[in-house]
């Protein structure tokens, strides 16, 4: 009798403990939930420091050709360029600005924060002006016309509202300011590349920070009301053609708020 009781104390010990675990998990859920959540985040941050370096180098043509025009607005202007940088992720692009530039740096996740000032602590010949937490569709604490260029590189797949977006990066260039973009896309609605875009695009979307591979970009910069839109189509040559085939469509280009300097 005495081993029977000291077994069902033994049950009722265990699922006392458990019950008393499971409330302090419900208990405590939104801290729970909340340090996840910004665990994830700063996985992103970190596994996207690497990635986006590795990237980076293979775009090195297409970025020096669109930064080009920095380059030759800093010149007619003759000062130095204040520039709002959406999306910049771990500031991979600071190699490419003219010198003196001053850079606000957009980015939703906080923890991209220390990779960008350790950047910018690498490149002496940029000023980082300082770095906002805060997403492309609402950069109202940002000033109308007070930017001469905005630099987004492979944001726009993941931005929730790219009309949104355009509005306001247009909203804060001042009148003959630039938007220079780097940006992979949908490809040829019909197209084989296109049926697996739309086949991987819910798993996709989740895995990659809700990147979004069938976004026609091209489309919305056309119909964003800028006066000048310069886009040309490439293709991303990057990993095993046959398992990238889906994130190779890409563009590149300008376009230009009011009458070009
Ligand atoms: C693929 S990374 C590109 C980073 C960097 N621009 C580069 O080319 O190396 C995409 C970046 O967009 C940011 N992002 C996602 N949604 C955004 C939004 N709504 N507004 C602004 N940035 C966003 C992400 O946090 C991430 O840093
Ligand atoms: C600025 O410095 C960085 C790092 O030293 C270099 O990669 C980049 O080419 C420089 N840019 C200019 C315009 O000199
Ligand atoms: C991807 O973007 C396109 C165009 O912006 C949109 O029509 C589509 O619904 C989006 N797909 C997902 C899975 O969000």
């Amino acid at each position: 009798m005495a081993k029977i009781d000291a077994e069902i104390a033994a049950v009722v010990r265990y699922i006392f403990s458990f019950a008393v675990g499971i409330g302090l998990i419900y208990y405590f859920r939104r801290y729970i939930i909340s340090f996840i959540k910004s665990q994830k985040l700063r996985l992103f941050a970190w596994t996207l420091n690497r990635f986006m370096t590795k990237i980076n180098k293979i775009l090195r043509k297409e970025k020096e050709t669109v930064f080009r025009h920095l380059d030759s607005l800093c010149e007619k202007l003759g000062h130095p360029l204040t520039v709002l940088e959406v999306g910049s992720g771990p500031a991979t692009n600071f190699d490419y600005y003219p010198r003196r530039t001053e850079i606000v740096c957009l980015e939703p996740n906080p923890y991209f924060k220390s990779y960008i000032e350790q950047n910018a602590h690498k490149h002496k010949n940029i000023s980082l002006s300082r770095v906002v937490q805060g997403f492309a569709e609402r950069m109202d604490y940002l000033e109308d016309s007070s930017f001469d260029a905005v630099v987004c590189t492979l944001v726009m797949c993941s931005v929730r509202d790219p009309r949104q977006a355009l509005d306001e990066v247009k909203r804060v260039l001042k009148p003959g300011g630039i938007f220079i973009f780097v940006e992979h896309v949908a490809a040829r609605e019909g197209s084989f590349v296109n049926k697996i875009q739309k086949m991987m695009n819910p798993v996709w979307k989740t895995l990659c920070d809700g990147c979004n591979l069938t976004r026609n970009t091209a489309k919305y910069i056309q119909n964003a009301g800028f006066s000048d839109v310069n886009i040309v189509n490439f293709q991303l040559q990057w990993g095993f053609r046959l398992l990238t085939l889906f994130i190779r469509p890409s563009i590149y280009g300008y376009a230009i708020k009011g009458t070009r300097i």
